[in-house]
């Protein structure tokens, strides 16, 4: 995601900040920019790229200032340009601010403001979030209280920092779900979105909390809630090394990011749900079109391919679209047969896969639609598809991608509740489906907390010689990915398959030592499945059940069962399975001494053929 950083005290702060924002870097950003007031006015450095074009501008013209704020982008509305790079003026340019997250309600606000006679520089929600409170900052009121009058009439997830030409011995940040801590130093004091910004300045820190206002000067720093009570001040002593602390203090990446699904469910729906829970995916195609579409292609490679198979389930069960799922590197070369009216949906992380995108031109080749489910923003796959539904999961860094599946299956399923909208499926309550997606993020929360069990079962099973990944229906698809992510951090072979496909030859490998993880979530094919478990514990295979919290049938065959809540649709309950797999894989690796964050032979973004 992106990076925040603000200080204020006796040193530089437009190197402090600087420094700060380096220590970010590891997280990714298309674009970056310094703020900081002078001279009855606040001036703005900002530049697309990386760091070292912001350098190049301050080497040009050296700037000192004792108060700054910086920010690095990861675009999200707006492609990675100068204008779209924070911090932003407010339309009196009294104001600058920088944020962290989304702004669900900015094109209303947009709208109200376009109206009142605002005009916007960027594409940004951050801009608009700026003419809002420069709106509140009217005479006599201070700037906290036109940050937490501004904050209220915006929805969704922020961390958010503001410097004032009027009040320059201050700077005022706000948060709402995205991260946001402040450094608390002696004659000084800064903040950021991440602890190792931080690190070499103080180790004295303060984790703001959900809905809260800080205001920092020199020698103080205070914390009020949004009715304006002051809350307690209770700093953390951090003894992280820095390297640690990039990682959020897990020991891996890849854990970091299993543990940040939670949010990443949350992100990913961010501004695409309004009050009624229904689903607004406007800016995608025009209605028309998804009323003309015959057929769906969903073209991807690994971790992506498995996303798009989960797809094809929503979309054949929920709004009977016939849908095909190909490797990518298959398609390309495969003369597919291509319906005029089809859709081509290309699912990528990176959105730079080369056998992806080289999939992408042969169907714009044929003039087919074309639809991305992309994470990188600006990325080539995002730039070449006639759409794009950006996932918003924030930068992945391990190789074995976790938050990217979780984030593809969920804006999947989103555009399957979309048409169903749009064609108003008959039987298809989409208001209740989309309640049961908003609800999936606590229930991850609770399947985190799974972990202590994994590490368990891991140290339990980690020498087994081959472990089996099966289910029926949407189960079959993520057991795919849950045995992708055994074999590749912890290079145990895996076996995977519709659980019924077992007796017809898999079965044969099954003997004493072997696991079986299967997943159980659909009440309709339960007892199918419990046939299947009795036909590996016949052969001396152990069984590892995941199922739904109210299943008390499969318990009694299992030998190994892990819990998951239950949601009223089927489809998310499999999705849900993924995060114990996920953390099996993690802990089996972890205790096998295997490199976790970069496996053997592999790479994050693969652009070679
Ligand atoms: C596995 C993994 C890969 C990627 C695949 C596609 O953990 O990460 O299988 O999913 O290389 O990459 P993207 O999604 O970037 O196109």
């Amino acid at each position: 995601m992106c990076g925040i950083a603000g200080y204020i005290g006796p040193r530089n702060g437009v190197e402090v900040v600087y420094d700060q924002l380096k220590r970010l870097e590891y997280r990714g950003y298309d674009s970056a920019g310094i703020a900081y007031p002078q001279n009855d006015r606040i001036e703005i450095v900002k530049r697309a790229g990386k760091l070292t074009e912001l350098q190049k501008l301050l080497d040009e013209a050296p700037r000192d200032s004792r108060i700054a704020i910086a920010h690095s982008r990861w675009a999200t509305h707006g492609g990675p340009t100068n204008e779209n790079a924070h911090p932003h003026f407010d339309r009196l340019e009294r104001i600058a601010v920088i944020h962290n997250g989304i702004i669900e309600n900015y094109l209303d606000l947009r709208e109200e403001l376009l109206a009142k006679g605002h005009t916007f520089k960027s594409q940004t929600d951050t801009e608009v979030a700026a003419h809002v409170i420069g709106e509140e900052y009217t005479e006599g009121t201070p700037l906290e209280e036109a940050v937490r009058k501004g904050v209220q009439r915006l929805r969704g997830a922020y961390a958010m920092v503001v410097v004032s030409k009027l009040e320059p011995d201050k700077i005022v940040a706000a948060r709402n779900a995205s991260p946001l801590i402040l450094g608390i130093g002696i004659d000084e004091n800064m903040l950021a979105s991440d602890i190792p910004a931080l690190l070499p300045y103080t180790r004295e820190v303060v984790i703001l909390e959900e809905d809260t206002i800080a205001t920092l000067t020199r020698q103080s720093v205070h914390i009020t809630d949004l009715d304006g009570r002051e809350l307690p001040l209770e700093p953390i002593h951090i003894d992280w090394d820095i390297a640690a602390a990039e990682r959020g203090g897990y020991e891996h990446f890849m854990l970091k990011e299993i543990h940040e699904q939670p949010q990443v469910l949350r992100q990913a729906l961010a501004g695409r749900i309004d009050e009624k829970n229904r689903v607004r995916l406007e800016q995608v195609f025009s209605e028309h079109v998804w009323t003309e579409i015959d057929r769906v292609n969903i073209i991807a490679c690994g971790t992506a391919y498995h996303a798009g198979l989960m797809g094809k389930h929503l979309f054949e069960k929920l709004l009977r679209l016939p849908t095909d799922v190909y490797f990518s590197s298959e398609f390309r070369y495969g003369d597919p047969v291509l319906s005029p009216k089809s859709l081509a949906i290309f699912v990528s992380q990176s959105g730079e896969t080369a056998d992806t995108l080289a999939a992408l031109r042969l169907c714009k080749s044929r003039r087919i639609r074309t639809l991305g489910v992309v994470n990188v923003i600006g990325s080539s796959i995002a730039r070449e598809c006639d759409r794009t539904i950006f996932t918003q999961a924030g930068p992945e860094i391990s190789v074995a991608s976790t938050k990217a599946y979780t984030a593809q299956v969920t804006v999947l399923t989103l555009l399957a509740m979309y048409i169903a909208q749009v064609q108003e499926m008959p039987g298809v309550r989409v208001s209740d489906a989309v309640a049961e997606l908003v609800a999936l993020s606590e229930k991850a929360e609770v399947c985190l907390k799974l972990e202590e069990q994994m590490i368990k079962l891991a140290d339990k099973y980690k020498s087994m010689p081959l472990c089996f990944f099966l289910g029926r229906g949407a189960d079959a698809s993520v057991a795919l990915e849950g045995a992708l992510k055994l074999k590749e951090i912890a290079y145990i072979p895996t076996q995977e398959s519709p659980a019924g496909e077992m007796k017809h030859g898999p079965l044969a490998l099954v003997q004493p030592g072997v696991v079986a993880i299967f997943g159980s979530t659909d009440s309709e094919t339960r007892d199918k499945v419990v046939s299947n478990m009795k036909e590996v514990q016949a052969r001396g295979g152990t069984v590892i059940a995941i199922v739904t919290e109210d299943d008390a049938v499969t318990e009694r065959a299992a030998d190994e069962v892990i819990r998951i809540p239950h949601s009223k649709m089927d489809f998310l309950n499999a999705l849900l399975t993924i995060i114990p797999m996920q953390l099996f894989a993690y802990h089996v690796a972890r205790l096998k001494g295997c490199e976790i964050d970069q496996p053997r032979n592999l790479a994050k973004s693969v652009t070679v053929e």
